[in-house]
């Protein structure tokens, strides 16, 4: 008979930066909506993972308290999940290490978002860049985790984290873990960016023109919209229609996922027209959906004693669960517990 596990939801975002529209329609509004009875809900704010990217101590503090208060702003309930720091519950760092004794060098070399973000200069990568998808996978097996959702981009490190528990349940003769399974939600999975259609919208691009963030005011937003790549034809009635024209495409779908639609509903409103129409209307509800979160989360920033607060609670909340798996693992795998 196979173990029965809580149904639990995990997952995390780095605080590098700001968060951006990516990150919003991608992962975290999935987030704010799968809070219920349904599941268990964890969000974390991935610091450690953070220390991969080349961030100032100062800016790094200062984007970690940003996350939590954009977050909230967003709608995670702090009561119904537990929000919290990854550096707050160390159990993550240990269990990263065990998890590193199980994980093979052949399943990380594989891993796409290293060879993209090393480039060229893989030996001058930091060890810290390579084994991030360890890490990432002790984020979610500490917590037995049953559910993951996260963009498209993350389904790699999923797997490799499937791999990792499936080797340690193999090795240790028991299901210890759960194979969590990755919830990729919406019609906005994978966001590209405003300046390439080929390329994510992503927190590393030097242009801040490829991205929304939810810190942008609402001049900003229309004027990044207003800038956005596009080509000169109108819309078309059908989405194959856009086959190509992949700058077309990711603005429809971003207004798809703003909207709640599909898509297609999009282009049977916008049909043939110029995208000196379609761009001030994606600004506005672009705008529209973004300016109560953005003002929500200067209001959170004012009082950083509350989001300190926030954060202990849910280190505690989070501690409490990790601990006695942590400790379940390390009995398994032969350590000596006093
Ligand atoms: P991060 O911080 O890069 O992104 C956070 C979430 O946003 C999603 N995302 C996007 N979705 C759609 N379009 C985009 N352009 C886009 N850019 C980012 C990501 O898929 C992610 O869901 N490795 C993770 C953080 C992490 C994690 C975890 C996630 C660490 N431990 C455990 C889940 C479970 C990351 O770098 O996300």
């Amino acid at each position: 008979m196979s173990a029965e596990f809580t149904r639990r939801i995990f997952s995390g975002i780095q605080p590098t930066d700001h968060m951006h529209l990516g990150n919003y329609l991608g992962a975290v509004r999935n987030w704010v909506g799968l809070q219920g009875d349904e599941f268990e809900t964890i969000y974390c704010v991935v610091d450690l993972h953070a220390l991969t990217a080349n961030q100032s101590p100062e800016g790094l503090r200062a984007a970690i308290r940003e996350l939590v208060a954009t977050l909230l702003a967003c709608g995670i309930d702090d009561k119904r999940s537990i929000l919290f720091a990854q550096s707050h519950v160390p159990a993550h760092s240990e269990l990263a290490w065990l998890l590193s004794c199980v994980a093979r060098m052949g399943w990380l070399k594989r891993m796409t978002q290293f060879k993209e973000k090393a480039g060229k200069k893989q030996d001058a990568a930091v060890h810290g860049l390579f084994a991030y998808p360890v890490l990432m996978a002790a984020d979610i097996l500490l917590y037995k985790g049953t559910h993951v959702p996260v963009g498209e981009d993350q389904k790699q490190h999923l797997e490799l984290t499937r791999e990792t528990a499936g080797s340690f349940n193999h090795t240790y003769g028991r299901e210890v873990f759960p194979l969590p399974e990755p919830l990729i939600l919406g019609a906005a999975t994978r966001v590209m960016s405003l300046r390439d259609g080929s390329s994510k919208m992503s927190k590393s691009d030097p242009s801040d023109y490829s991205r929304i963030n939810l810190t942008d005011d609402a001049d900003t937003i229309a004027l990044k919209i207003r800038k956005a790549k596009t080509d000169p034809e109108p819309l078309p009635e059908r989405l194959e229609e856009l086959d190509g024209r992949p700058e077309a495409l990711n603005l429809v779908t971003i207004y798809a996922a703003l909207d709640k639609a599909e898509p297609a509903e999009i282009l049977q409103r916008y049909a043939g027209a110029p995208f000196s129409t379609f761009k001030p209307a994606l600004a506005e509800l672009a705008v529209e959906t973004l300016s109560p979160i953005t003002a929500e989360t200067k209001r959170l920033l004012g009082d950083q004693a509350h989001i300190d607060a926030v954060l202990a609670d849910g280190a505690a909340r989070a501690g409490a669960i990790a601990g006695p798996i942590l400790a379940e693992v390390q009995e398994i795998m032969g350590l000596v517990r006093l």
